[in-house]
């Protein structure tokens, strides 16, 4: 999956598909913000008229052969034309701003909704996440970057349009040297796209690793142990190097587009200087009024800003975001993980056949040719030494991987042909990493249960099954106590946390449980507690029970024994100590730490 260095899209293929989104996205704003910026457009050049009309009557009126009031009258179209523009003006950047942020929010809400579909493999793979981190920043810019470009036609364009025709109804060759003045700013804007998508490219990595280590000298999750490790001189060290190779490629591009747009900037002024040579010089000669000169002279300075505003900051901007862009939009292509609808339903075994898997960008698989069959209802226990593949086969169990060779079935769904929805619908888990969720006790344990009646004797058992007390005094608020501290709530011991996560798994429904080391944080009393209620719940549901302490495993009908990524041996527990192979061995270096 690297697409790290993917070619970028045209702008005008981004335009037309940045475009729709954003109208779908607030249609009514959209056309109100465009009206608005028609009318603001041609209010700019609706001032140069009523300046040369204005200035056209006062020289008249000086030669005494019209009245004051016509004079009057013209002075304050004028006045009104400006008040109009800072009226628009004012109106034209609200609705801007509320529109932008409206589809800001809208696309953001797509973007995480393609997220939830794609596949979960993929969230282990480090240039993915790279994308996604770019393509995150460039859903942002593509909402800046549809709405300028918009702006281009309903702002720039007929102030442009109505501004030429004027000039060219005064002198033809105004017009033309107008439209070199554009050169030097549009070749300024090649340049500079270049510099800054190949400075995209090569600061994201840093980034990653500037951040990074920055959560480890400042973050909670990090502190105590950075803190304790005396660690934070080392994680400086690498922050400072990381912020100064972002600093110093910066500078070299920042450096190289400035002096480049220093050098057009020039050609531009000499272009400028130009003009205004060529109106000095009818107006003398008498082809144009002095009216028009004023008139001309002062909106061509306003025509210049513009023209700067929109090509150097606006195009500078779009280009800029280019890069971004063409990942939002690399990103929202990227293929979902397919798969049926399917109901679990018939036959309820689990099945591996031939299963390998490998991380993505690792040479080694971690699951090696593993094959087994678990009948409805029957409890498996799985152990093995760490890294010997237990978490990944649960992963793959559950059907959140896909497997790199093989098939797996879950009851009659084969997980690689099967929507994830589908295969997540029978089964609950509670994974080795569990998710400390900073809400209320209740959400806590039924966040899988959006939208259903809090059936509260449920809940009471599932605490009670998982060793929970709602009548704890730790749980100030009983079930509404907010398990975070950071939102005014309670902090719960790691133990604690263990079993939130073990009554939360209960609680989702299912026919099939998988438990991966449930609990490595609980107290030794607590633990034997933990396992009885679980040999209890699943008496009659398909279970599955990740443990490293052998002594738990007896109370499964069988137990799978993993070694380097396969599958070594598997039978009871007795089965495998008459064995003496590696379960043996494990088994008997624990019993000695217990009884020797
Ligand atoms: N996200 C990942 N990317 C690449 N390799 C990984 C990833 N997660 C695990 N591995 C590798 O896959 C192998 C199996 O890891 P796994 O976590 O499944 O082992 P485990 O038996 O659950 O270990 P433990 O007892 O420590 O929980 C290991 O070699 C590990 O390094
Ligand atoms: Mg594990």
């Amino acid at each position: 999956m690297k697409q790290t260095k993917s070619k970028n899209i045209s702008m005008l293929k981004a335009v037309i598909i940045t475009i729709p989104p954003m109208v779908k996205a607030a249609p009514i704003l959209f056309i109100l913000n465009s009206l608005i910026s028609i009318l603001h457009g041609i209010s700019f050049a609706w001032i140069t008229i009523c300046t040369q009309n204005f200035l056209d009557k006062a020289a008249v009126f000086a030669k005494n052969e019209i009245s004051i009031h016509k004079v009057i009258f013209s002075l304050s179209v004028l006045g009104f034309a400006y008040v109009g523009n800072k009226l628009l003006n004012s109106i034209f950047a609200f609705i801007y701003r509320i529109e932008g942020r409206k589809v800001q929010g809208k696309l953001t809400y797509h973007f995480n909704h393609k997220v939830s579909k794609l596949s979960a493999m993929l969230f282990e793979d480090i240039s993915f996440l790279e994308d996604e981190m770019k393509a995150y920043e460039g859903l942002n810019n593509s909402v800046w970057f549809s709405m300028t470009f918009l702006l281009t036609f309903t702002f720039y364009t007929p102030y442009f349009v109505y501004l030429a025709t004027y000039l060219y109804l005064k002198q033809p060759v105004l017009v033309y040297s107008l439209l070199l003045a554009f050169l030097p700013m549009l070749l300024n804007q090649v340049l500079r796209t270049r510099l800054f998508m190949n400075l995209l490219d090569e600061i994201t990595p840093i980034k990653r690793k500037y951040q990074y280590f920055n959560d480890c000298m400042t973050s909670r999750e990090y502190y105590k142990e950075t803190r304790m490790l005396g660690a934070y001189s080392y994680f400086n060290r690498y922050f400072k190097e990381a912020l100064v190779l972002m600093n110093r490629l910066r500078m070299k591009t920042f450096t190289k587009a400035n002096l480049f747009e220093l050098s057009m900037k020039f050609l531009t002024g000499l272009s400028y200087a130009g003009i205004l040579y060529l109106l000095y010089y009818y107006v003398i000669r008498g082809n144009i009024s002095i009216g028009v000169f004023v008139a001309v002279f002062t909106s061509i300075e306003r025509l210049y800003g513009l023209m700067h505003e929109l090509v150097c900051d606006h195009v500078t901007y779009l280009t800029e975001d280019l890069a971004g862009i063409t990942k939002y939009i690399t990103f929202m292509k990227l293929p979902e993980r397919n798969g049926e609808d399917s109901d679990f339903i018939e036959n309820k075994d689990l099945k591996f056949k031939n299963v390998s898997f490998s991380y993505p960008g690792s040479k080694d698989a971690a699951i090696s040719n593993i094959s087994f069959q678990i009948k409805e209802s029957e409890t498996i226990a799985i152990v093995g030494e760490n890294g010997s593949g237990k978490s990944t086969l649960i992963r793959l169990l559950v059907g959140l991987y896909e497997p790199t060779k093989g098939d797996i079935f879950i009851g009659n769904m084969n997980t690689k042909e099967t929507s994830l929805s589908s295969l997540v619908k029978p089964i609950s888990a509670v994974f080795q990493k569990f998710q400390r969720y900073q809400l209320s006790l209740k959400d806590n344990i039924t966040i899988s249960e959006l939208g259903k009646q809090l059936d509260v004797k449920k809940l009471n058992d599932i605490l009670e099954q998982s060793g929970l007390n709602p009548n704890d005094p730790i749980f100030e608020k009983g079930y509404d106590t907010i398990l975070s501290r950071e939102f005014d709530g309670v902090e719960l011991s790691g133990g604690l946390w263990q079993r939130v996560a073990i009554a939360r798994g209960y609680n989702k429904d299912h026919e099939i449980i998988v438990l991966d080391e449930p609990t490595a944080a609980i107290d030794p009393v607590e633990e034997s507690r933990v396992y009885q209620q679980f040999a209890e719940i699943c008496k009659d549901k398909t279970a599955i029970l990740v443990t490293h302490r052998l002594g738990s495993a007896k109370i499964a009908d069988r137990i799978f024994v993993m070694k380097g990524g396969s599958l070594v041996e598997s039978g009871t527990h007795e089965e495998l100590k008459a064995q003496n192979g590696e379960y043996a061995r494990l088994y008997s270096s624990q019993v000695q730490w217990y009884f020797t």
